[in-house]
């Protein structure tokens, strides 16, 4: 990893009327890193995004991407980073290589350079045998692809990158992934926000979770794991929604947290062999089938029901 800071959040906030979306952020990305913002929707991450993109302006604090204020340097900024906004933005009635030869011509990439450019970008999210073909006729993931490699037209020091994975299919979806750590792998500084805690495994150097605007812990996966101590995590798929069990499970001890998604309910607990005896006695009182039961090591979103007592999952 190359040394000093890519980017630098000085108590950025972002207030909608009585809203407060971004709750004065602080914290930094180092070049050569690969960082994560984890947190589920409305956490404020794509408020965070467009306010270090100079999209959006913050309502208190700032932030310096490679030393540049967004507040007072925006042109700056704008010119070092790559950004691959949630919302897919191209021409459809262009192909491929067409809506990169605009956007390329947008960054005032000319001749030679653009052409290179455009086989490079193409070649990284495995475009090159599409690039004819009419954008509008491409697969969500294929148009996710074609953004990110717009994003990348002008060779950007960091690439920021918003939930690129939501709603496509698994074979883009991996295609992303590895692009990004190439990306990384050829010296680029990645912010990569998401709400699977796979992914920011399977990705982050470093990782911040977020949750209503709000930075609750950061550090590398095994870091941020360390916090839920021995604990572990039990998903119960039940029968129906019980009245009552779940508040009664949260008073057991050794029951740190019980979150309840879809008809499952999620328990970080101390020791599952002391604990699980007895939920299913109590579920059985209660006249509550326990149709699936998983018990999982300690991972992110252990961490996120340890630190907000809800799932990180919708
Ligand atoms: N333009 C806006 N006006 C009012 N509220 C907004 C606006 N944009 C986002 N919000 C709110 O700010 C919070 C954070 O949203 P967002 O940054 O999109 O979260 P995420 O990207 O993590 O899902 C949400 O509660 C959302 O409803
Ligand atoms: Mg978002």
């Amino acid at each position: 990893m190359q040394n000093g800071t890519a980017i630098q959040l000085l108590g950025l906030q972002k207030r909608y009327g009585v809203l407060t979306a971004v709750q004065s952020l602080d914290f930094s990305v180092q070049r050569g890193e690969i960082f994560s913002l984890l947190g589920p929707n409305g956490a404020g991450k794509s408020t965070t995004i467009a306010m270090l993109s100079c999209l959006l302006s913050p309502t208190g604090g700032d932030a310096r991407l490679m030393g540049h204020s967004i507040q007072s340097d925006p042109r700056a900024v704008k010119s070092m980073i790559g950004v691959v906004p949630q919302e897919i933005a191209m021409y459809e009635d262009l192909s491929g290589r067409q809506n990169l030869l605009f956007w390329g011509r947008m960054v005032g990439l000319r001749g030679d350079r653009l052409k290179r450019r455009i086989d490079e970008t193409l070649d990284l999210v495995e475009l090159t045998d599409r690039q004819h073909d009419c954008a509008g006729h491409y697969s969500g993931g294929m148009q996710r692809r074609l953004n990110i490699a717009i994003a990348l037209l002008h060779e950007p020091q960091i690439v920021i990158l918003d939930e690129p994975t939501v709603g496509i299919d698994p074979q883009s979806r991996r295609k992303i992934l590895d692009g990004v750590k190439e990306l990384n792998r050829r010296g680029v500084t990645i912010l990569y926000t998401t709400h699977y805690m796979e992914e920011a495994q399977e990705l982050s150097h470093r990782i911040a979770i977020l949750d209503h605007g709000r930075l609750i812990a950061q550090g590398t996966h095994a870091e941020l794991v360390k916090m839920v101590g021995g604990q572990s995590r039990i998903r119960l798929t039940l029968s129906r929604k019980p009245a009552g069990l779940l508040a009664m499970w949260r008073t057991l001890p050794g029951v740190h947290s019980v979150s309840e998604e879809n008809g499952a309910a999620s328990l970080l607990v101390k020791d599952s062999t002391l604990v699980l005896p007895t939920l299913f006695e109590s579920a059985a009182r209660a006249n509550v089938q326990v149709n699936a039961m998983e018990l999982q090591e300690p991972d992110l979103e252990a961490v996120f029901l340890h630190l907000t007592g809800k799932a990180l999952r919708d």
